[in-house]
C-alpha cells in the first residue's frame, strides 16, 4: 500500500525531518566552572603523547602561492580556553593529526576536500582549526551547513562546549529558529538557510570560510550549494575577497565532486583523515530475511545482552514509530531499576504522553464501559480491514504498534539458542531512541556514559548512520532497511517506500561497530541479499521532483537550469516537470512561443522568474504552498491560509483509525472514535460554502477547535488529532507569519491561536487560493453518459492519471461528489482515492488556470478575469478545454 501525494505536503528534502522537527532556542551552553586552562596552554599541544602538530597555529604556512592577492590565511591566532578534559579527549581524535595538512591546503587551495570516517571529528574539529587560525577575525563568519537539523543544532552545542564559548559565538540557524547573535563567529546551519543566505547576498560576504558538511550525503540542497559555491569561490577571487571552501564527506564517492569538469574545472585537493577503525565481524543471517525485521531486532539485542561481553549495542531501524517500539520492548525486557518515574523521563514525549494518557483512559472507559452510550455508526463508511497506509509508519500512533506487538514481547524466536529462555532481568539494559525528530535534548542524551553497571542501547533511523556518532558502541544491529520517499516519474506522485540500503550504507553501519575497539555487526539479512544491493544510494537530486529547487535556482538569477554545475544533474523529465508547474503557477514566465510544434528543450528550460516568484520563493514551503500564501494578501485570507498550508505540510492531522483491530474490544473502541472523529468532521466542514471547501475546511476547524481548547492533550485524543501534529502546525504557523512578516512588513501579522473562523466570503477566497495553488491537481467526476463501465461510477479523471480515482471515505466530500475537485494527495489503496480534496466551481478554471486550459481561439486581451460589479467571470470565448480535452461547460460570454 503507498501513499502517493502529488501536492508536496512537506518540504521534500528532509525525508522524515525537515517539516516536522524544529528545535527552540537552546539556553547558552554555561562555560564549565571548574575551567582552568590557558591560551598559552591550547595554542601548544599540551602533555599528550598526541601529535598535534605545532606548526598549525602559529608558524605562517607554505601559502607563498595562493591565487588571490589578498592574504590567503589570516595572521592573527585566537586562543581557545578548552578544558584539561576536552582538549584530552580532542587529542584522540584522528582528525587533531591531519590539523596542518588541512590548514595548509585550506591556506593554498580555494576549495579543499576533507574525507574521513564517520567520528573522526570533521564537524566538530575543523571549524575549530579555522577559528583558532583566526578564520573568524575581523568580524567574519566560519558557516558550517549541516543536511539535518539535528546536527546543526547538536554540534553548535557540542562545539561550544568543546571551546568553551558561549553560544551567542557558536551558533546555529535553522530556518526561522536560531540562536545567531553580532558576536557568531561560528555558525551551524542547514544547507537550506545558507541557500536562502545567497539570494540576499550572492557573494556571501559576511563568511571568510564555508564548510558543507556530509557532503556524502548529496542532498538536494547540499548539491546545489556545492554547484554555487564553485562559482562563488571564484567570484570573490576575483574581487581579492577569498572565500575558502571546504567540502567535508565520509569516505564514499569523492569522484563525483573532484572528477566533475564543469563543477571543479581544476580538482580540488583530496585530504584523507586515516581513521582509528577497529576491525568489525560481520556476521549475516543464514536466513531469508524476515518481514517483521523490528521482532528480529528485538531478538537479536536480547541475545547479544544476555550472551556476549560489556559494549554498547547499536539497531538501525527504519521509522520513528518502530524506534519507538522496540525501546518500549526492549524496556519491559530488561527493565532499569533506576529508572526515573516515567512522568519524569517522558515529560516532553508527547507521543508517551498521548499512550499514558490512551492507557488511563482505557482504563477509565473499560470500568464504565456498560455505561458508555453507542454511537451509531450508520452514515460513515470505513475502509476494509487491513488497509492501513504504510506510509503512515513515518509518524504514526506508536500506541497501535504496542498493541499489536505487545503479544511477541517475550517471543525470543524459534531458533535453538533463544529458545524458552527468557532475558537475563537483572542486568538492566539503558535503551534511547535516536531518530531526528527527536528533541534536542533528548538525542544528547545518547553522548552520555549509561548509568553504571547498565549497557547502553541506541536504537536509531539512519541518522546514527554518518551524522551522529555514539561513543561506546561495540555491537550493531542492522535490519539492512531504510524509508525513503519514492516518486512517481510521471505522476509526480509520492510515497515512502522500506527498501534495502546500499553497501556502501550498510557498510557505513557496521563501522560504526569499531570506533573504540573491535566490535560485530549483526545483519538481519544474508550475504546473497547483501551482494543484490547498490553499491551506493543514488544521489537525491536524482530520485525527486525539482520544482521548489529550481524555484530557489530562479531566484538566485540561474536562468539556464541546466547549464547549471550540478554535481549530479537531474533528469531532464524532471527539470522540464518543475519548469512547466512553475510555469503555470505563475512564478516562471511562460516560454516563447516557437512555431515548430516541439519547442526546443533549451528555451523550455530557460524560463525568467516573475515577480510572483520571487515572492513564493522567500517562502519556506512548496511551490504549490507557496503561491497560496503569495495569494492570499487579499480580504483578511492570510492568517487562514497560513494555517490551511501548516496543516497540509505536516503529515497526517488525524489519528490513523482504519487499521485492523487486534480484538473485538479494540474494534469497538475504534469504530466508537471513528464514529466520533466524522462527526467532528462534519462541524468542521460546516454547511453551504464552507463545505465546499471540503477538506480543506476540516483542517482550519480541526486547527481552530483545538486552539480554543488550549491545544490539549485530551482534545486531541478525545477527536482523533495527533497531539504531537497540532503542536507542529502552532509551530509552522509561527514560522510562515515571520516568512511572511519578512516579505511584507506592512502586513504586520501575528499568530493569533484563537482565530475567528472565516467569513462566508473569505471562504470562497480561500477556496479560490486553493484551487490556485493545487491546480495540477484538478479533477473531474465522470458524467454518466462518460461512464464506460461500473469500475468509473462515482469516479473521477484526472489529466496524469488513466485509472479512476475517488473521494476518499474520510473526506467530507465523499458523499456530495462536486463535479470539479482539487486534491492535495492521492493515497493508494484498494483504490485510488483522492485525499484534502475541496470543490471547485467551473467557471474558476479558465481564470485562475489559464494555463492548464486550451482555448478555442487564441487568447485576447484582457484575458477571462472575475468582474465584480457583474459579479461573476468575464470570459470572451465559447468554450475552454481542460489541459487533456475535457470539455468545460461554456462559459457565460458576456
Ligand atoms: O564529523 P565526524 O563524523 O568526522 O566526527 P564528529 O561529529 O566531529 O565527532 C567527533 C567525536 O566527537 C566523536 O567521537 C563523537 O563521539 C564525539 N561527540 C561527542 O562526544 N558528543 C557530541 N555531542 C558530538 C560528538
Ligand atoms: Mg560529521
Amino acid at each position: 500500500i503507498s501513499s502517493l501525494s502529488g501536492a508536496h505536503r512537506k518540504h521534500y528534502h528532509q525525508e522524515e525531518e525537515e517539516s516536522e522537527s524544529s528545535v527552540e532556542s537552546e539556553p547558552d551552553e554555561a562555560p564549565a566552572a571548574e575551567l582552568v586552562a590557558t591560551g598559552a596552554e591550547n595554542g601548544s599541544p599540551g602533555p599528550s603523547s598526541q601529535p598535534r602538530v605545532a606548526g598549525t597555529t602559529s608558524a605562517p604556512p607554505a601559502a607563498a602561492s595562493t591565487p588571490a592577492r589578498a592574504p590567503a590565511k589570516p595572521a592573527v591566532f585566537i586562543p581557545v580556553d578548552r578544558t584539561p578534559e576536552m582538549q584530552e579527549e580532542r587529542l584522540k581524535l584522528p582528525i587533531l593529526a591531519e590539523e596542518q595538512v588541512i590548514m595548509e591546503a585550506v591556506a593554498e587551495h580555494p576549495i579543499v576536500i576533507v574525507c574521513g570516517e564517520t567520528g573522526s571529528g570533521k564537524t566538530t574539529q575543523v571549524p575549530q582549526f579555522l577559528y583558532e587560525a583566526g578564520y573568524s577575525s575581523d568580524n567574519s563568519i566560519i558557516g558550517i551547513t549541516e543536511p539535518r537539523r539535528v546536527a546543526a543544532v547538536a554540534m553548535s552545542q557540542r562545539v561550544a562546549k568543546e571551546m568553551n564559548l558561549s553560544q551567542r559565538v557558536v551558533s546555529y540557524q535553522i530556518r526561522y529558529e536560531g540562536n545567531v547573535t553580532e558576536e557568531t563567529r561560528i555558525k551551524f546551519m542547514t544547507d537550506g538557510v545558507l541557500l536562502k543566505e545567497i539570494q540576499k547576498d550572492f557573494l556571501l560576504q559576511r563568511y571568510r570560510v564555508v564548510l558543507i558538511d556530509e557532503a556524502h550525503e548529496r542532498s538536494v540542497y547540499t548539491d546545489i550549494l556545492i554547484g554555487l559555491l564553485s562559482r562563488i569561490v571564484s567570484l570573490r577571487a576575483k574581487r581579492h575577497v577569498p572565500l575558502k571552501l571546504l567540502i567535508m564527506s565520509a569516505t564514499l564517492r569523492v569522484e563525483d565532486f573532484t572528477h566533475n569538469q564543469r563543477l571543479f574545472p581544476q580538482p580540488p585537493p583530496v585530504i584523507k583523515v586515516e581513521s582509528r577503525q577497529f576491525p568489525v565481524t560481520v556476521h549475516f543471517n543464514k536466513r531469508t530475511p524476515l518481514e517483521d525485521y523490528s521482532s528480529e531486532c528485538f531478538r537479536k539485542v536480547c541475545k547479544i545482552h544476555r550472551m556476549l561481553p560489556a559494549g554498547g549495542i547499536l539497531v538501525f531501524l527504519t521509522g520513528q514509530a518502530e524506534v519507538h517500539a522496540l525501546c518500549r520492548r526492549l524496556r519491559r525486557a530488561f527493565p532499569h531499576p533506576r529508572r526515573r518515574p516515567p512522568e519524569k523521563e517522558d515529560q516532553e514525549d508527547s507521543v508517551e504522553e498521548m499512550r499514558k494518557f490512551k492507557k488511563s483512559r482505557t482504563r477509565a472507559k473499560n470500568a464504565q464501559a456498560a455505561t458508555l452510550p453507542q454511537i451509531s455508526l450508520d452514515n460513515y463508511s470505513v475502509l476494509p480491514a487491513g488497509e492501513g497506509d504504510q506510509d503512515r509508519e513515518a509518524e504514526m500512533d506508536e500506541e497501535e504498534e504496542a498493541a499489536l506487538g505487545s503479544d511477541l514481547d517475550l517471543d525470543l524466536g524459534d531458533d535453538g539458542a533463544d529458545g524458552g529462555e527468557q532475558p537475563d532481568a537483572s542486568l538492566p539494559l539503558h535503551v534511547l531512541p535516536l531518530y531526528s525528530l527527536l528533541a534536542p535534548e533528548k538525542q544528547a542524551q545518547v553522548f552520555q556514559p549509561p548509568p553504571e553497571g547498565t549497557r547502553l542501547c541506541v536504537v536509531a533511523t539512519n541518522v546514527a548512520e554518518t551524522s551522529l556518532t555514539i561513543p561506546g558502541i561495540k555491537y550493531v544491529v542492522d535490519c539492512g532497511k531504510v524509508k525513503k520517499r519514492h516518486y512517481d516519474r510521471v505522476t509526480g506522485v509520492s510515497s515512502f517506500r522500506v527498501s534495502w540500503v546500499s553497501q556502501a550504507s550498510a557498510d557505513q553501519r557496521a563501522g560504526r561497530a569499531g570506533r573504540t575497539e573491535p566490535g560485530h555487526c549483526y545483519r538481519l539479512y544474508s550475504s546473497a541479499v547483501f551482494g543484490d544491493f547498490e553499491q551506493f544510494p543514488p544521489p537525491e537530486i536524482t530520485r525527486r521532483p525539482v520544482e521548489d529547487l529550481i524555484l530557489q535556482m530562479k531566484a538566485l538569477n540561474i536562468e539556464k537550469v541546466i547549464n547549471f554545475p550540478f554535481p549530479t544533474p537531474p533528469s531532464v523529465e524532471a527539470l522540464i516537470a518543475a519548469e512547466e508547474l512553475l510555469v503555470a503557477l505563475g512564478a516562471l514566465e511562460a516560454p516563447q512561443k516557437t512555431k515548430s510544434m516541439k519547442q526546443p528543450q533549451r528555451s523550455r528550460l530557460s524560463c525568467p522568474i516573475t515577480a510572483l516568484g520571487r515572492t513564493m520563493a522567500t517562502f519556506p514551503v512548496a511551490p504549490r504552498y507557496a503561491k497560496m500564501l503569495a495569494l492570499s494578501r487579499q480580504h483578511g485570507c492570510l492568517p487562514y491560509t497560513i494555517t490551511i498550508v501548516a496543516a497540509m505540510t505536516v503529515r497526517e492531522l488525524f489519528e490513523e483509525l482504519d487499521r485492523p483491530a487486534a480484538s473485538n474490544e479494540e474494534l469497538t473502541k475504534l469504530k466508537d472514535k471513528r464514529a466520533r472523529v466524522a462527526q467532528m468532521k462534519r462541524i468542521w466542514a460546516g454547511q453551504g460554502a464552507s463545505l465546499k471547501l471540503g477538506d480543506i475546511m476540516v483542517l482550519l476547524g480541526a486547527v481552530g477547535a483545538c486552539e480554543y481548547s488550549g491545544c490539549s492533550p485530551q482534545f486531541c485524543e478525545a477527536n482523533g488529532l495527533r497531539y504531537k501534529a497540532m503542536l507542529e502546525i502552532r509551530r509552522l504557523r509561527g514560522q510562515l507569519t515571520t516568512a511572511v512578516n519578512t516579505v511584507c512588513p506592512e502586513a504586520g501579522l501575528f499568530v493569533d491561536p484563537k482565530m475567528q473562523p472565516p467569513s462566508e466570503s473569505q471562504v470562497t477566497y480561500l477556496r479560490q487560493i486553493v484551487v490556485a495553488g493545487l491546480g495540477d491537481h484538478l479533477a473531474r467526476r465522470v458524467q454518466s453518459e462518460d461512464l464506460l463501465d461500473d469500475k468509473w461510477k462515482n469516479a473521477y479523471k484526472t489529466p496524469l492519471l488513466d485509472d479512476p480515482v475517488f473521494i476518499h471515505p474520510s473526506s467530507v466530500l465523499f458523499k456530495e461528489l462536486p463535479e470539479f475537485v482539487v486534491y492535495q494527495e492521492i493515497v493508494e489503496t484498494t483504490k485510488m482515492y483522492m485525499k484534502g480534496v475541496s470543490a471547485v466551481e467551473v467557471q474558476w478554471i479558465p481564470v485562475l488556470l489559464p494555463s492548464y486550459c486550451q482555448f478555442d481561439k487564441p487568447l485576447e486581451e484582457p484575458p477571462p478575469a472575475y468582474c465584480p460589479e457583474k459579479g461573476r467571470v468575464i470570459c470572451h470565448r465559447a468554450s475552454v478545454f481542460y489541459r487533456v480535452g475535457w470539455p468545460l461547460p461554456a462559459v457565460q460570454v458576456d
